[in-house]
């Protein structure tokens, strides 16, 4: 276990300003077993973290304010106002870090579910040299082409958060980046090593609604009490 004493030179952007069309409203802020979505999600990413920057809209932010995102530790918590896209949202949040970040981790708000070993996974690689790691998880369906063929699902994964940054590979990626790929393809097409490691089944991205009820069952599974 890396103690949070550990990691004063990591920080966490969970990044929870987006819209939830799919859901239908910001499934971030619905209830999962006594506590919001986003919540358990900084909660989790602070227990790994010296800081972890909060990246909300600008509606959520007037109407709630921030007062619920206390971690209950030492850990620092900023929020910030996120952008139109995941990734303008991850440079809102990326501009809130403080410079003496030497590692960053980037994490969805809506998976609520990242466990404390995917964490582990994700740092180890990052101190072991990684420019960006990436948790990731076997390709189940069978996939098909829309213009014929199915692909060769050995050679797929899905891709989970939360992903892990050299703090300078991310920065300059951001910097030299347009806007619609995922980080760790920013870092990859700059020439940075990217490192995939185990993601966990469980770690599900809350997209659908009935994802919402997937996920309280998992938590009822475990047997955890909010
Ligand atoms: N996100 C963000 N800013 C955006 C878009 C997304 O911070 N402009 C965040 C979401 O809040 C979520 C994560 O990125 O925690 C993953 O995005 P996704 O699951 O696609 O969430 P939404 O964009 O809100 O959902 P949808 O695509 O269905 O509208
Ligand atoms: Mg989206």
């Amino acid at each position: 276990m890396i103690a949070n004493d550990d990691v004063v030179d990591i920080w966490t952007i969970v990044v929870a300003a987006g819209s939830g069309s799919r859901f239908g409203g910001p499934k971030q802020f619905f209830d999962l077993r006594g506590e919001r979505v986003v919540d358990r999600s900084v909660r989790i990413a602070a227990a790994h973290s010296a800081g972890v920057v909060v990246v909300l809209s600008a509606e959520v932010l007037e109407e709630t304010g921030p007062s619920r995102l206390t971690p209950g530790s030492s850990t620092r918590v900023v929020v910030v106002v996120g952008s139109d896209t995941r990734s303008g949202s991850v440079r809102e949040g990326l501009a809130a870090v403080p410079a003496e970040a030497t590692v960053i981790l980037v994490h969805d708000g809506a998976r609520p579910l990242a466990t404390d070993e995917v964490y582990e996974r994700v740092l180890l690689a990052v101190a072991a040299g990684a420019d960006a790691v990436v948790p990731v998880v076997p390709v189940t369906d069978t996939i098909r082409r829309r213009s014929g063929g199915v692909v060769d699902r050995a050679d797929l994964v899905a891709i989970q958060t939360p992903q892990g940054f050299r703090a300078e590979a991310l920065r300059a990626a951001h910097a030299a980046a347009d806007d619609a790929t995922d980080d760790a393809t920013l870092v990859e097409a700059g020439g940075g090593r990217v490192v995939l490691v185990d993601g966990d089944s469980d770690n599900m991205k809350i997209t659908d609604p009935s994802d919402l009820e997937i996920a309280r069952l998992l938590l009822a599974r475990r047997g955890e009490t909010p």
